[in-house]
C-alpha cells in the first residue's frame, strides 16, 4: 500500500494510473477506521481496479463548539486496517497542504444542507462538498463510495455531482451495525458504559418503525410518534431530530407513497456524544 501526504504526488500518482487505463475508486474517511469504512473499501475494490483511501480530519467542516481537537487520530492503526482491507492508496495530506494560506473559495450546496443535520450544524456541509470536491479534484476517481449512516451527506454529494457535473459515481455501502444494532461511527469511542447500554434503543425505535410501515401504516404522523414515544423514556439520550423526509428534497411527509428516510439525531447526556441513525422505507439510497 503507498502513503502518500503530499497534493502533488497524489496528483501526479492519479494521473499514472489515469494513463494506463486504471479505474480509481475512492473512499474518503477521516481516520479512526471501523468495520463501516472497510465495507466501503470493498464496494470500491469490486468496482475499481484502484482502491484508494484519503484519511483527514477536514477542519471546516467541524463548527466551534464540536470535537475537530478531539477527534480519534490514530494513524498507525488505520494504516494497518487499511493495508488489511486490501486498499491501495492512502491519501492522508495535511491541514496545510489542504487549506494553504489565503485559502477563500467554499462549494455550497443549497436547501438541503438546512433541513435535519444542517439546522444545528449549519457550516457542516459547505466543509464536506468543499473538501470533497477538492479531493475529487486531487484524485480524479471514477468511482467515490459513502455509508447510508449519513445518509443527508450522501444526498447532499450527489446533489452537489449533478449540479457541477463532477463525472464522478456516487456509490453507497449500507449502515454497519454492532450485533447489538447500534450503527458503528468513530464518535462511538466517547461514549460512557450507561450510555452505551441504552444505546441500542436508537435502531430498536426505527425497526419498530419499519415493522408497523410494513405491515401496513403509511401515515408519517402514526410513525412519528411511535418513534417519539420510544425515545421518550432514555434516560441517556436527548432527541435533537426524529423526522420522517422525502428522500430526495429532505422535505417532511404527511403520507409515506415515495421512497422515505427516517432519520433521528441525539446527544448521549453525558459525554454529549452526538449520533445520528437512520432507515429507508420503500426505496433504497
Ligand atoms: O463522512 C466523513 O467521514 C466525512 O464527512 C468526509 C466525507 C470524509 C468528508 O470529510
Amino acid at each position: 500500500m503507498k502513503i502518500v501526504k503530499s497534493v502533488a504526488e497524489m496528483k501526479n500518482l492519479s494521473l499514472t494510473y489515469h494513463k494506463c487505463g486504471q479505474t480509481i475508486g475512492f473512499v474518503p474517511t477521516m481516520g479512526a477506521l471501523h468495520e463501516g469504512h472497510v465495507s466501503l473499501l470493498k464496494i470500491a475494490r469490486q468496482n475499481s481496479d484502484i482502491t484508494l483511501m484519503s484519511i483527514f480530519v477536514n477542519p471546516t467542516q467541524f463548527g466551534p463548539q464540536e470535537d475537530f481537537e478531539k477527534y480519534p487520530r490514530v494513524f498507525e492503526q488505520d494504516c494497518a486496517k487499511a493495508l488489511d482491507a486490501g486498499c491501495d492508496v492512502l491519501f492522508a495530506p495535511t491541514v496545510s497542504q489542504m487549506y494553504p494560506d489565503g485559502f477563500s473559495t467554499y462549494v455550497s450546496v443549497e436547501g438541503i444542507t438546512s433541513k435535519l443535520c444542517g439546522i444545528s450544524r449549519p457550516n457542516h456541509f459547505r466543509g464536506v462538498t468543499t473538501v470533497l470536491l477538492k479531493f475529487f479534484n486531487i484524485v480524479e476517481p471514477q468511482i467515490a463510495v459513502f455509508g447510508q449512516k449519513d445518509a443527508q451527506q450522501v444526498l447532499v454529494i450527489k446533489r452537489m455531482v449533478r449540479d457541477l457535473n463532477c463525472p464522478i459515481k456516487i456509490l453507497t455501502g449500507p449502515i454497519i451495525r454492532e450485533p447489538d444494532g447500534f450503527a458503528i461511527s468513530s464518535r462511538n469511542k466517547y461514549l460512557t458504559e450507561k450510555e452505551r447500554s441504552e444505546v441500542p434503543q436508537i435502531f430498536e425505535g426505527l425497526k419498530k418503525i419499519m415493522e408497523v410501515y410494513e405491515n401496513g401504516e403509511k401515515k408519517a404522523g402514526v410513525l412519528k410518534e411511535i418513534l417519539l414515544n420510544k425515545y421518550h423514556s432514555l434516560k441517556h439520550i436527548k432527541m435533537e431530530y426524529a423526522d420522517i423526509v422525502d428522500f430526495e428534497n429532505l422535505k417532511p411527509l404527511e403520507i409515506l407513497n415515495t421512497p422515505s428516510l427516517v432519520a433521528v439525531a441525539c446527544r448521549t447526556t453525558e459525554s454529549k456524544t452526538r449520533l445520528i441513525d437512520n432507515i429507508v422505507l420503500g426505496g433504497v439510497l
